[in-house]
């Protein structure tokens, strides 16, 4: 038993080892950048909180509260309305927004975004309709990549419902080219839920690929959506990264612990944060758990590696450690408990790529240096929670 535990650690280590060296390689090899996006886009999406109850109304009420309840300075940048903005195309094949929602138009409102000193994004899909039927950018790229530069949008979500016949990996392209040729800076976020394996023509594509299905607002959808995203931590660096979909902190279906762990997990996966909630009116803890500052710094480190897996314990691998290296050669550490019992979690240096002797060790949580450690650090950790650390050799 304990021979399996100790082959299979030096196998997580050995693929998390490789795994650096893939994505070092790959970063040479990648030809597209559009120099955007050099840390995962960190921002708010309407779709979460508010599926297709859209509005201008609703928008500027996001961003006068994200440019004064500090998520703004946190990071949180980019403003994105989802699906259910457009409702027709007019007789030149311009996308037409809904004139009672957005009654001075989307320029406007896009105006709006910048004067808080935040970036707007939009929603399209790539194919004849979006997922909730309204009319897709297919056949119209140029067009709508036009349009939305005239808007001042940033950042563009671009959906894959109604697409039956087409090539994602061609389909996307075209739209990429399409937003080249205006000029703007614009992310593009892919969003064609992992079914193409666009881990593999992502980044030469777009700034962000979804690998998942929608995540749902509790626990066990969160956790399916960690270990589909974390296969394909190779893909990930700067200006292009994997997308485990969007946060679900704060709305409600997951406890205060579970959604830590989520915004910890996310972080250690250097995921976007585009945050779903309402954030006009959330509460302390919610708004305590999105601003946590150490936490954001983990999930926007410079050196932009993808955390990974790096041992199991116990049967059933309920306790988890996961590690992502940063640019200071220090390691964030999340100590997962997905089972329903408090447990403790230990970590050994040993796991952590070439760790050795002291370091420093600092909660993310609690925001307390916690001391030196030798060798080992171990935590309680509650059940469905995470303890994560920042552990900074010494010397
Ligand atoms: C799909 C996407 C979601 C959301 C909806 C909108 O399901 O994956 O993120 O954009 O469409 O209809």
């Amino acid at each position: 038993m304990i021979s399996h535990h100790v082959r299979r650690a030096a196998r997580l280590t050995a693929i998390a080892a490789a795994t650096i060296l893939v994505a070092t390689s790959a970063t040479l090899n990648r030809v597209w950048d559009n120099g955007l996006a050099r840390t995962p886009p960190m921002g708010w999406n309407s779709w979460n909180h508010f599926g297709c109850n859209v509005s201008a109304e609703l928008i500027r009420g996001v961003a006068d509260a994200m440019a004064t309840n500090g998520m703004r300075d946190a990071g949180y940048q980019y403003v994105v309305i989802d699906d259910c903005w457009q409702v027709a195309r007019d007789r030149n094949g311009r996308i037409v927004a809904d004139s009672v929602r957005f009654p001075a138009g989307i320029k406007a409102l896009a105006d709006y975004v910048h004067s808080k000193g935040l970036k707007f994004g939009i929603y399209t899909d790539a194919g004849r309709r979006t997922c909730q039927g309204r009319p897709g950018t297919y056949d119209h790229e140029d067009i709508d990549a036009r349009t939305y530069a005239e808007w001042g949008v940033d950042y563009v979500k671009e959906d894959w419902c109604n697409a039956e016949g087409l090539d994602a990996p061609t389909q996307y392209a075209k739209f990429r080219d399409a937003l080249a040729r205006t000029g703007r800076p614009i992310v593009l976020s892919i969003c064609e839920w992992g079914s193409n394996e666009p881990w593999k023509w992502g980044p030469q594509t777009g700034n962000l690929w979804r690998t998942t299905g929608d995540i749902e607002d509790r626990w066990a959808s969160m956790i399916a959506l960690l270990d589909l995203n974390s296969q394909y931590n190779a893909s990930a660096r700067p200006g292009a990264w994997n997308d485990p979909d969007m946060l679900e902190v704060g709305n409600g279906g997951m406890t205060d612990d579970e959604y830590r762990a989520h915004l910890s997990l996310w972080s250690l996966m250097a995921a976007p944060l585009m945050a779903g909630n309402d954030v006009r009116s959330m509460s302390p803890t919610t708004r305590d758990i999105l601003l946590n500052r150490d936490v954001i710094a983990v999930d926007q480190d410079s050196l932009g590696v993808q955390g990974m897996l790096v041992e199991e314990q116990g049967d059933g691998g309920g306790l988890q450690v996961w590690m992502k290296p940063l640019k200071d050669g220090s390691r964030a550490v999340v100590l997962l408990n997905r089972s329903v019992l408090q447990t403790p979690i230990s970590v050994s240096w040993w796991r952590l790529g070439r760790l050795r002797g002291s370091a420093r060790v600092r909660d993310l949580w609690s925001h307390t240096d916690l001391g030196t450690f030798s060798d080992h650090f171990s935590a309680t950790v509650a059940p469905h929670g995470a303890v994560m650390v920042r552990i900074t050799p010494q010397g």
